[in-house]
């Protein structure tokens, strides 16, 4: 149909950005020139032309995963299963105690990374939050009523390390393995770089600012050449409360959401540690990204307040060419920005480089209508700030005034392998062109974020001036705009890449395989009416970023999202995660027969046994 239709907003929008790119000498700046016709105007390439062969699933709304044949799954671990002989299973009529969550495996599973220690196989996994109707479903009204339940939940959030054991689909958690470790709301942390030791973090417990407590909200992840996980605290504001009515939180708080819209933890109530009115400066101690290193269970996770103090989603790191670390970052809330850290150290391959991430500068994205960007360096000098610990603490305001582009809610950032092309789930925005962000800046509609109230959400990508990461310049274009064709005849139908056969919304985790697939998951509205019907259940797709294909690999069970991916030392095991089955009832997934939903991990292989990525 829209073949036959008038060019769309976006239609015009990518054959601008084509004319921009030849102009800009396109194969030079891009690779190959399929790589602009085709991710922005051609159909989609044939399935088989591409690395990974199977014929596209259809949009469900089933409650179980759906893969292509020639594929199978099984679960691997799930929210409540105990990681020590002395735990106990899950019971799925209290949902276990705080004592039986602090000997399993966490809650709402997010992003994840396999490591090979040894010989051992040790997956780290955030747990990024919990779901009240299903973690509290044994209270009347599903809330938490005393201290237990807070231990409960303490325990349920943070970073389960496990070491696992299997081949193909079939894994399984090692019970009682030494690196088996929670890491939780409570685990002590070394606050490191240059807000270490800052006022801003100074409490009554610490009051040198060098020792935290906990990490929490931890959404996407990294993972570091020299062998160690990156955990990213995302959503951490809404642990805290206000139990005072006469205190008036500062106003940075506002900015970062603290005071303002409380989940109904209540760990205020039993940890005056989240009563921001007796520990007004415990909030900025956390919104950091936390490196830990999985093969010393005993080991201190480290705050790493050199990446900045956001909502911060994933840590994207690659090397660049003269050694440096960088590492991508977003900010996923309406209207905030996207980030770069460059380490003022370079990594050495087999040395120490246990403080890299300490220390070097970071940079906020200013994206020009004309497909070109820059990376503006937040300095005292370049945001008025009077040092690079509040740029560090306040990090939203530094780059609010270098005038960074606000963005439509980045999500993960992922890097091509061995390759100079990084890309960045945006995963929509309803105040876009309606509304300033919390700080005030404007969003208007342009440049990354063409859609007003961006209802389905779209990936950018960019390549560093030059090839290179540490470069301030870059080339933008958008790889898709999601979108509903079977719909929509107009902008909201999606780019040209966008059919009824493949159409989803909110593209969230991503990442490339070793053979250079871009792998696309959702969490997005799962309703499947309005403006979302025909797109199912939240789902995986495989996108081919030299072509523009994508096509859908794997459908998630009722209520939930598809988020983290990893995969096993040889290949041919793909480790994807399902959260919050259920998260509005209705799903029984993975014990099926009404069983209480668990958010689980799940391993994909090959019937054939091949490569997974
Ligand atoms: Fe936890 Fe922005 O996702
Ligand atoms: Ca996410
Ligand atoms: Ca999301
Ligand atoms: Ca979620």
């Amino acid at each position: 149909m829209r073949e036959n239709s008038p060019a769309t907003d976006f239609e015009r929008l990518a054959d601008r950005a084509i004319a921009r790119r030849e102009f800009l000498g396109g194969a030079v700046a891009f690779g190959a020139s399929a790589f602009v016709a085709g991710a922005l105007t051609a159909r989609p390439a044939a399935a088989n032309a591409e690395w990974l062969a199977f014929e596209p699933v259809a949009a469900n709304t089933r409650d179980t995963i759906t893969v292509p044949s020639g594929f199978k799954w099984r679960r691997v671990v799930s929210w409540g299963d105990p990681m020590w002989s002395d735990g106990a299973a899950f019971d799925s009529a209290t949902r276990g105690a705080g004592a039986n969550q602090e000997r399993a495996f966490g809650d709402n599973n997010d992003g994840m990374a396999l490591f090979e220690i040894d010989g051992h196989s040790v997956l780290a996994v955030n747990n990024e939050y919990v779901n009240f109707p299903v973690f509290y479903g044994n209270r009347p009204d599903a809330k938490p009523v005393g201290a237990d339940d807070v231990r409960k939940a303490k325990a349920a959030h943070g970073v389960s390390i496990i070491e696992i054991k299997g081949n193909g689909a079939g894994w399984g958690l090692v019970t009682d393995s030494p690196f088996n470790r929670k890491i939780t709301a409570d685990t002590p942390m070394e606050i490191t770089g240059p807000a270490r030791g800052h006022a801003l973090l100074r409490t009554d417990a610490d009051p040198d600012a060098v020792r935290s407590l906990g990490t929490w909200a931890n959404c996407g992840c990294g993972r570091t050449p020299w062998g160690t996980y990156l955990t990213c605290e995302e959503n951490f504001s809404g642990y805290f409360e206000n139990r005072s009515p006469a205190f008036t939180p500062p106003p940075a708080f506002r900015r970062y959401g603290i005071g303002g819209r409380n989940y109904g933890y209540r760990w205020a109530a039993y940890d005056q540690r989240f009563d921001i009115a007796r520990h007004p400066n415990e909030p900025n101690r956390v919104g950091y990204v936390v490196e830990i290193n999985p093969a010393d269970p005993k080991s201190t996770p480290r705050k790493r307040t050199a990446l900045g103090r956001f909502k911060h989603e994933n840590a994207e790191l690659v090397i660049a060419r003269d050694g440096r670390v960088v590492v991508y970052l977003g900010d996923d809330e309406r209207g905030e920005f996207l980030y770069r850290f460059v380490s003022a150290r370079r990594f050495v391959a087999g040395g120490d480089n246990s403080a890299l991430l300490e220390d070097g500068a970071l940079f906020a994205a200013r994206f020009r209508d004309d497909g070109t960007g820059e990376w503006i360096e937040l300095t005292p000098d370049s945001t008025g700030m009077t040092s690079k610990a509040e740029i560090c603490i306040h990090t939203r305001m530094a780059a609010s005034a270098v005038r960074a582009t606000t963005m439509d809610r980045p999500e993960w950032i992922a890097a091509s392998p061995g390759g100079n092309e990084v890309c960045c789930s945006l995963t929509n925005n309803r105040n876009r062109g309606r509304k300033p962000n919390a700080g005030g800046d404007a969003m208007p509609v342009g440049g990354p974020n063409p859609r007003a109230g961006n209802r389905y959400g779209q990936i950018v990508r960019w390549i560093p001036d030059n090839g290179d990461h540490a470069a301030s310049g870059f080339a933008w274009s958008l790889f898709v705009m999601a979108g509903n064709p079977a719909v929509y005849g107009d902008a909201r139908a999606g780019s040209p890449n966008v059919t009824a056969d493949n159409m989803f919304n909110s593209p969230d985790g991503l990442k490339f395989d070793s053979r250079g697939g871009l792998w696309i998951q959702t969490d997005g509205n799962d309703s499947n009416r309005k403006h979302f019907a025909g797109q199912g259940n939240n789902q995986m797709l495989l996108g081919d970023t030299r072509t523009g294909s994508i096509r859908r690999f794997l459908v998630g069970p009722r209520g939930c999202e598809i988020t983290g991916l990893c995969w096993s030392a040889d290949r041919r095991t793909m480790f994807v995660g399902i959260q919050h089955p259920g998260e509005k009832g209705g799903s029984h997934f993975p014990g099926g027969d009404g069983a209480v939903p668990r958010s689980s991990v799940i391993a994909i292989a090959r019937d054939d046994g091949g490569p997974m990525g």
